[in-house]
């Protein structure tokens, strides 16, 4: 596995590569969900490239840029474990140089759920994919259904911008008990680990309850929400129900819906979601 650092060493590199290049973003911390993105890619391309970018623009001033989980050495371990061909750690110098002042925003959609709880989130995410496809220039790029309003966004600028690559998203992978793989379960102690699971069986119950003929979002969201307030270390931010792709939120589910939440365990932001009438989550 090649490790590239420099933005001019990645393009020659990408010049050099023959096929097709397959390409997973991520803020590092690998863990299951980022490997089986890798494996996605392995399938479908001649080449895989992951990059390492804590990407400072996607988080607000009171979030957690700073203490982000960081751990290159494992990561490098475990992408070279699994036969990524390159893998790219820009440094934020070179990403943002002094002067940066262009940014790629989408609207609409990021108006709701984690655009509206974390102002300029979105904006933060667009711009650095748009710059690190422009480096990597891959055939297509993959990124998790966990955040789900993510690859909506992605999917739309890349359309919007007529840009050259195909988007593909992955399943969420799951802990045992049913909690979806995110670098950020890593701030949980034992006890909000437990809790955490809440979230998982919140939508296994909307599931559940949609199944069984129960198509009004409001009363799903009651009972998720009831689910929430029982355990004592979750607070519950929001709890949606919105077709897939407008996320305008349904009052009746008669159109593809994704149900998806917020919610803190202790200090820690944790989001989850499912597609409606796919089986759920454990
Ligand atoms: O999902 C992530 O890890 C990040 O939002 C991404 C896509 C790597 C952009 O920084």
């Amino acid at each position: 596995m090649k490790i590239i650092r420099s933005l001019s060493e990645m393009k020659a590199a990408r010049a050099a590569a023959g096929g097709s290049v397959g390409f997973v973003p991520t803020m590092g911390c690998l863990h299951k969900g980022h490997m089986s993105l890798v494996e996605l890619s392995k399938k479908n391309n001649t080449a895989t490239i992951v990059s390492i970018f804590v990407n400072p623009t996607q988080f607000g001033p009171r979030e957690d840029f700073a203490k982000y989980p960081r751990n290159e050495t494992r990561d490098i371990a475990m992408m070279e474990n699994v036969g990524v061909n390159i893998a790219f750690l820009p440094q934020a110098e070179e990403i943002y140089p002094d002067g940066f002042d262009t940014w790629v925003e989408v609207k609409g959609i990021t108006d709701k759920l984690e655009g509206a709880a974390r102002l300029g989130h979105f904006r933060g995410v667009t711009t650095v994919c748009s710059k690190l496809f422009n480096i990597v220039q891959p055939d297509r790029a993959y990124f998790g259904q966990k955040d789900a309003q993510q690859v909506l966004v992605i999917k739309k600028m890349v359309s919007d911008l007529n840009l050259n690559l195909e988007i593909i998203t992955g399943q969420t992978q799951r802990e045992p008990d049913g909690l979806a793989m995110s670098s950020r379960n890593m701030y949980l102690n034992q006890a909000e680990r437990r809790a955490a699971s809440v979230l998982c069986k919140a939508l296994e119950k909307a599931a559940a309850l949609y199944l069984s003929g129960e198509h009004h979002a409001e009363r799903l969201k009651k009972v998720m929400a009831e689910l929430i307030v029982a355990e004592p270390l979750a607070n519950m931010e929001y709890i949606s129900i919105a077709n897939t792709s407008s996320l305008h939120e349904l009052e009746l589910i008669d159109s593809p819906a994704l149900v998806s939440l917020a919610v803190r365990i202790g200090r820690t932001r944790l989001i989850d979601n499912i597609l409606l009438a796919q089986p759920a989550c454990v």
